[in-house]
């Protein structure tokens, strides 16, 4: 039995966007998806599934990749978890060469699922890993990033960046523009996640966007700006100094751009009333600046304040499920047993 575990990630700048060519920085977080895998003597799939969400649930069947018989999965979202795990599965059956290699897989996450914490790319980066792995040829970061991304893109029917996969791959803050992705020094951001207990789905989200920028300039100048607010970004992290805490000033300047970055996304139509309503009170607690991250829709914001303020005031509020602190996971995907 071989065991992988993956981070999810906070947007810090960029989602959207970045599926447009623009650059997007994306920082893994302390909450991981860990992946079982044991390979088998036959051509079969098993996948059990356990704690995908914030509530927990099980499900278990059997089946090879793209054929599942009817199983009773408790919610779109379970079941869309599943399919990225038989894409996992498929990828991994590519790097090995080995097209109808069996595995035994149990996968655990603690990232609310499709909640804008990358709980999807986490899932596949470590069960790409941990399948490679078992059948003893694990592949470089960079072939299993890029393997994850394919995996995703295939289950998004093309409508994905590498920034989610990447980021869990590699851990810490990454920049990804188009197909370059870059490991970036940051200083430690006090980041806080509020999550409202929704979801967003993303095909649809990023489907409506790219209508939007289709029918519109000013639509496809909202994404541009969103590029030049990373680019600003990205230049402030570039010059502080990673080995200490950001400064009070950074803070100020970086949840500035945060901020901005939330009303361009809300603009493209992909924020919701209770993203808003989480964003707003975490700046009413004087967070240096709060957005939603992902796709949007519902799921998660991410704010920047060091002191506890922010996280009590979002658990205080109308339509947050949970707040917690985020460290950033320095490490991506690795080796648990
Ligand atoms: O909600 P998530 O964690 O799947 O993030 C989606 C980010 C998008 O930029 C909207 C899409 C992508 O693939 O980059």
């Amino acid at each position: 039995m071989t065991v992988c575990s993956a981070p999810g990630k906070v947007y810090l700048f960029g989602e959207h966007a970045v599926v447009y060519g623009e650059p997007a920085v994306p920082c893994a977080i302390e909450r991981r998806a860990t992946v079982a895998v044991e390979p088998r003597d036959d051509d079969r799939i098993r996948v059990e599934a356990r704690d995908l969400s914030l509530n927990g649930f099980t499900v278990e069947y059997a089946g090879s990749t793209g054929e599942r018989p009817d199983v009773d999965v408790p919610t779109p979202l379970v079941e869309a978890a599943v399919g990225y795990v038989d894409e996992a599965v498929a990828q991994a059956r590519d790097a090995l060469d080995a097209p109808e290699k069996g595995f035994d897989i149990t996968v655990e996450s603690d990232i609310p699922l499709g909640a804008g914490l990358g709980s999807s790319a986490a899932v596949v980066v470590a069960g790409i890993d941990a399948a490679t792995r078992a059948c003893g040829e694990p592949l470089d970061d960079r072939e299993l990033a890029d393997r994850a991304y394919r995996a995703e893109h295939e289950v998004q029917e093309g409508q994905a960046s590498r920034a989610d996969t990447f980021c869990s791959a590699m851990g810490g803050a990454v920049r990804v523009e188009g197909d370059d992705c870059d490991p970036i020094d940051t200083p430690s951001l006090p980041l806080v996640v509020g999550f409202d207990g929704g979801a967003g789905d993303t095909g649809e989200l990023v489907a409506g966007v790219r209508e939007l920028r289709e029918e519109y300039g000013f639509a496809a100048d909202t994404v541009r700006t969103i590029g030049d607010l990373v680019r600003e970004g990205e230049a402030l992290l570039a010059d502080a100094d990673p080995d200490e805490p950001a400064s009070a000033d950074l803070l100020a300047e970086l949840g500035g751009l945060m901020d901005f970055n939330h009303g361009l996304l809300e603009a493209l139509g992909v924020s919701s009333r209770s993203l808003d309503a989480m964003v707003w009170a975490a700046r009413t607690a004087e967070a240096h600046g709060a957005k939603l991250t992902g796709a949007g829709g519902g799921g998660c914001i991410v704010a920047l304040d060091p002191t506890e303020e922010t996280e009590t005031a979002l658990k205080f509020t109308p339509g947050c499920e949970d707040a917690f602190r985020a460290e950033l996971a320095e490490e991506g995907v690795r080796v648990e047993a």
